[in-house]
């Protein structure tokens, strides 16, 4: 099963990309994971990126296309996988196409976790996150055990860089004009499925689960 989470940033794709996972024993690909582990370990790559995702940019696609071709070319994703912030320009989604119609396949489902821009930039200052293993956590909807201790790693929790709101409002805004195109895109292949993503965070998965099947 090969699946892309589409939404604004804040709007739930990782909680519900590592559910997903989880449920079907497919690997969760988040390119934003990706980049802040690269930033977390000093590497070219994490330099690279970290400059644009400081301001709330997105890292240009030459940089992130080869990257996620080759990440699914892995042996464990042979299967699927659910691909998480990947892809977010027309360009990005056009290179995923044809690199899957060269293996002579393709996207079944984008599922698209639609919450409104009011309620982002709340959720996002409550965010806090693991940058060793990549788990998330909100300090209201989704708390950790011990506070700031990350309970599958044991690492702190940290607010991330590009949490802070006049970024999460640039975020939202790189959003609307580059990313939420693909919703036409998805639609126009015939994959795209709504959630309502304002709702709690099991029954969003419920809604997810009654698309993808038991
Ligand atoms: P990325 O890491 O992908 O960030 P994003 O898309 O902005 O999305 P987020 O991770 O912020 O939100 P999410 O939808 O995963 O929400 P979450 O589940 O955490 O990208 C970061 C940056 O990297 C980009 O800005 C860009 O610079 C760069 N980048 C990455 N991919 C790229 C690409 N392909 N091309 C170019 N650049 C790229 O949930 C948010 C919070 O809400 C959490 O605290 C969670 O616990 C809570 N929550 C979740 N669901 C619910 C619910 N139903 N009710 C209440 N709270 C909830
Ligand atoms: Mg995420």
């Amino acid at each position: 099963m090969k699946i892309i989470m589409l939404g604004a940033p804040g709007a739930g794709k990782g909680t519900q990309a590592k559910k997903i996972a989880e449920k079907y024993g497919i690997p969760h690909i988040s390119t934003g994971d990706i980049f802040r582990a690269n930033i977390k370990n000093g590497t070219e790559l994490g330099k690279k990126a970290k400059t644009y995702m400081d301001q709330g940019l997105l890292v240009p696609d030459e940089l992130t296309c080869d990257l996620v071709v080759d990440r699914i070319g892995q042996p464990d994703a042979a299967k699927g996988y659910v691909l998480d912030g990947f892809p977010r320009t027309i360009p990005q989604a056009e290179c995923l196409t044809d690199a899957l119609n060269r293996l002579g396949s393709s996207i079944d489902y984008a599922i698209d976790v639609d919450v409104p821009d009011e309620a982002i930039v709340t959720r996002m200052s409550g965010r806090r996150a693991c940058l060793k293993c990549g788990a998330t956590y909100h300090i209201v909807y989704a708390a950790p055990v011990k506070e700031g201790i990350c309970d599958k790693c044991g690492e702190s929790l940290v607010l991330r860089d590009d949490d802070k709101p006049e970024t999460v409002q640039k975020r939202l805004t790189v959003y609307h004009e580059q990313t939420q195109p693909l919703i036409d895109y998805y639609t126009k292949q015939g994959v795209l499925k709504t959630v309502d993503g304002t709702k709690d965070l099991n029954d969003v998965f419920a809604e997810i689960v009654s698309i993808l099947g038991e």
